[in-house]
């Protein structure tokens, strides 16, 4: 990004040239706050904004329900009872997924735990899960909770990894290192594809082949990963993933996960599982027998009747995904996106701000972490008056700025303008 310009004409320049800046249309963006000028949406990484279509499809569902009532489950194309059927493909091919290997379904950590049933599978000599020391909380809490399930303790049974002393990431050998260290002990792997906090992205493929040569399952959570960067599943050959669609798919507040389960397990009867009558299959299924009966695909995995409103909004977001030419022109504008942000902070904001995210465009996805210091004012006061100025952005405990310039929906102005609030808000005359 060396023949880069920090003027704004540059950013006009970067969106005039940018063959998907027409997607922004496909949303609506929050309004600026009561005082500011502009708005920039940057927390898409939480919770990404409403497609535009979603509020018909939405509708569509709702007038079918008024309309149809109960009838509206066996409406022919636009039935309940197998809406995740007309979505999966789309979604499958945004995490490198074989379509049969391929679930939408309830909630992330719901998902992880009905996951776990399946690939934790401890003896008494090859127990241990590992995970990385900052886990997600629930995550943290989910493996905790499912090694007391199978009567171990999480002080023996959790192996944890963390940066180096002092340093901010994972670094991709010592991940290598713990899972082999760890051996024939190491019942799972269970890490994220991008980090939460740090935006790190993990080194799947290699965490994939350690995990597998020691004999261990090893599944993904995908929450900030799925809709961020380029992923390949299937080719990967981990055991299993799960993800939300809230964060980078922009399909509604706590909308429905997507789960992942390699080819390998989608026909193995004798995979433990909680069942429920939506895991078997639809040809049967409402012959009301009591012979479990699954398909040979992640299907089974369900259990319950599947949620048609937030399903809508998640066909709302997979069309626009479909309308971007899926996650390769994506990612492309993503690395172009943060990079352009990456050069404007080095330039403009220089040591007042200091990035925890790595450096390097392929070890991240669209997130900056970012700890600001001015003098004067905390890091949380500068979040406040960036938020003020009209971006939406996050504070994560204990001092990190989290900025996600996306590509389905930001502009390089919307970054040019982010970094012109960041450099206000952190200058000399800021706290005054
Ligand atoms: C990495 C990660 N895992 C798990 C979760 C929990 O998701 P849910 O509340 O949908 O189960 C989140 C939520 O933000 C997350 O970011």
């Amino acid at each position: 990004m060396t023949s880069l310009d920090t003027d704004w004409a540059t950013a006009a320049a970067l969106d005039a040239a940018d063959p998907l800046a027409s997607l922004r249309d496909e949303f609506e963006l929050p309004p600026p706050p009561l005082g500011a000028d502009d708005a920039v949406y940057f927390v898409g990484n939480s919770l990404g904004p409403l497609p535009k279509r979603a509020r018909a499809y939405i509708n569509d569902e709702i007038d079918q329900w008024a309309r149809l009532g109960v009838h509206g489950h066996f409406a022919g194309s636009s039935g309940w009872v197998d809406y995740h059927e007309r979505l999966v493909d789309s979604m499958a091919s945004l995490v490198g997924g074989l379509p049969h290997e391929v679930v939408i379904m309830n909630s992330l950590t719901v998902n992880l735990h009905l996951l776990m049933v399946s690939f934790y599978r401890p003896t008494a000599k090859r127990h241990k899960i590992l995970i990385e020391e900052h886990a997600f909380p629930s995550d943290h809490f989910a493996v905790e909770s499912q090694i007391r399930l199978h009567g171990h303790d999480p002080a023996a049974s959790l192996v944890t990894i963390g940066p180096k002393p002092g340093a901010e990431v994972i670094e991709p050998e010592d991940l290598i290192a713990a899972i082999d260290a760890t051996g024939g002990e190491l019942a799972m792997v269970l890490l994220p594809g991008v980090q939460y906090y740090t935006g790190q992205v993990m080194p799947m493929p290699e965490v994939v082949a350690a995990a597998r040569r020691v004999g261990a399952t090893v599944g993904f959570d995908l929450a900030h990963a799925a809709g961020n960067i380029e992923l390949s599943l299937h080719e990967w050959g981990a055991d299993f993933a799960a993800w939300c669609s809230y964060k980078y798919m922009n399909a509604s507040p706590g909308g429905v996960s997507g789960i992942w389960v390699h080819e390998r397990h989608v026909s193995d009867r004798e995979l433990p599982k909680l069942l429920g009558w939506w895991g078997t299959r639809l040809e049967t299924r409402f012959e009301m027998r009591n012979e479990f009966d699954p398909p040979d695909s992640a299907d089974s995995w369900q259990i319950s009747n599947g949620t048609a409103l937030p399903m809508a909004a998640l066909r709302a977001s997979l069309e626009v995904f479909e309308k971007a030419g899926g996650m390769g022109p994506l990612r492309e504008k993503s690395l172009k996106l943060t990079g352009y942000l990456q050069f404007l902070l080095d330039e403009l904001v220089g040591d007042r701000v200091e990035s925890i995210t790595p450096r390097e465009p392929e070890r991240r996805g669209c997130q900056l972490s970012l700890r600001v210091t001015a003098d004067g004012l905390t890091g949380r006061e500068i979040f406040d008056r960036i938020e003020t100025a009209g971006v939406s952005c996050d504070w994560r405990h204990p001092d990190v700025i989290r900025v996600a310039p996306a590509p389905l929906f930001n502009s390089f102005t919307d970054v040019r303008r982010f970094v012109e609030i960041l450099d206000q808000a952190t200058s000399p005359s800021a706290a005054t």
